[in-house]
């Protein structure tokens, strides 16, 4: 299979270069590199370029032949989606309209598509399963949100079937030690509290103790990487099989506090991890909470790295083998 992996030099994208390398597919990466890392796409070919690159795509949809597309090229600051909407309008939304366009005049018919929790806003239950209402709260969730409404209009008139994954907290590391999360700045728990740990850090900011929350800090579904990956894998399959586009949560249904990360990481590095309370980040539910039934049911997929302790420990190797 012949597969274009736009934004494949990103956290996420790169360990998806790397499993698709080892399923024996033929891998082409489009990336910018506006933040993802060049040493990063372990296998394939590499174009750098946007997908604002209207020419540019054509030429390498021209030469790829592929049989699908995976797509991961966003912002994804929630923050910064607030304060700049126009960035994150243009890239998450114009530009991929724009990948689908070329998709489509070059006939190629399924794409994966990387989206969020954020579509659904803030949660009026838990676990949010896909029924839950779609109301998001930010610009980020927004942009994604629309084109989850573009690529259901785009099958009925098109017939370009696609699969949306609707990631929780994606975290943890290559469990090979190859690949791991690299964003500039760091904005995630996970790797925050690892370079608190390492020393890299003076310390991990609590953002919030007065949640209503057993410890009064924020739950999130923390998913491994590698079991996001093969969720990928596996709606493509469904895709390939001929199956109806969709879209699927993805977490393990289990939520963790902030302490608890914290708490788990003190365990899985033995270092103390300095802590400091600070004030509430503005835009941040409770309590988010995967309900993943469907993706269990319909694609088979069966998290392998469901373990905290385990997610955390991949995590913390990589940020050991980089210093
Ligand atoms: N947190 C801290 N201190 C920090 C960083 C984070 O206490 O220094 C807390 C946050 O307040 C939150 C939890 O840790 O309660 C997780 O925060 P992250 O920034 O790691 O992840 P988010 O849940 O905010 O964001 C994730 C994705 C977003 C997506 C969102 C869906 O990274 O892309 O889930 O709501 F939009």
């Amino acid at each position: 299979m012949n597969i274009l992996v736009v934004g494949g030099a990103g956290y996420i994208g790169s360990h998806m270069v790397k499993r698709l390398g080892q399923a024996g597919c033929h891998v082409t990466t489009l990336d910018n590199l506006s933040s993802g890392h060049r040493d990063a796409v372990l296998c394939g070919e590499f174009v750098q370029g946007d997908m604002a690159d209207r020419p540019l795509l054509d030429q390498v949809f021209a030469q790829g032949q592929f049989d699908a597309v995976m797509h991961f090229a966003s912002f994804i600051q929630v923050g910064e989606s607030v304060q700049a909407p126009a960035k994150y309008y243009a890239n998450n939304l114009v530009n991929t309209l724009q990948l689908l366009d070329v998709m489509l005049a070059h006939d190629v018919k399924h794409l994966i598509f990387s989206s969020t929790a954020a579509t659904f806003g803030e949660p009026q239950y838990v676990p949010i399963d896909e029924a839950h209402p779609q109301q998001p709260i930010n610009p980020y969730g927004r942009t994604k949100l629309m084109v989850e409404l573009a690529l259901a209009d785009y099958d009925q008139a098109y017939g370009l079937k696609s699969v949306c994954l609707r990631y929780f907290n994606a975290a943890g590391a290559d469990p090979e030690g190859h690949l791991g999360e690299r964003h500039e700045p760091e904005t995630h728990l996970v790797p925050l509290v690892l370079q608190a740990a390492s020393g890299r850090r003076p310390h991990i900011s609590v953002f919030g103790r007065d949640y209503d929350t057993p410890d009064g800090t924020c739950i999130r579904d923390y998913v491994h990487i590698a079991d996001l990956c093969e969720a990928h894998w596996l709606a493509l399959q469904h895709l390939r099989q001929g199956g109806a586009s969709d879209a699927f949560n993805l977490g393990n249904g289990n939520g963790f506090s902030v302490q608890e990360v914290i708490d788990t990481a003190r365990q899985v590095t033995g270092q103390s991890i300095p802590l400091q309370e600070g004030p509430r980040r503005a835009g941040d539910p409770a309590r988010l909470v995967a309900d993943a039934t469907r993706a269990r049911q319909l694609l088979g997929w069966q998290p392998q790295y469901a373990d905290l302790a385990t997610l955390i420990g991949h995590a913390w190797a990589w940020e050991q083998s980089r210093h």
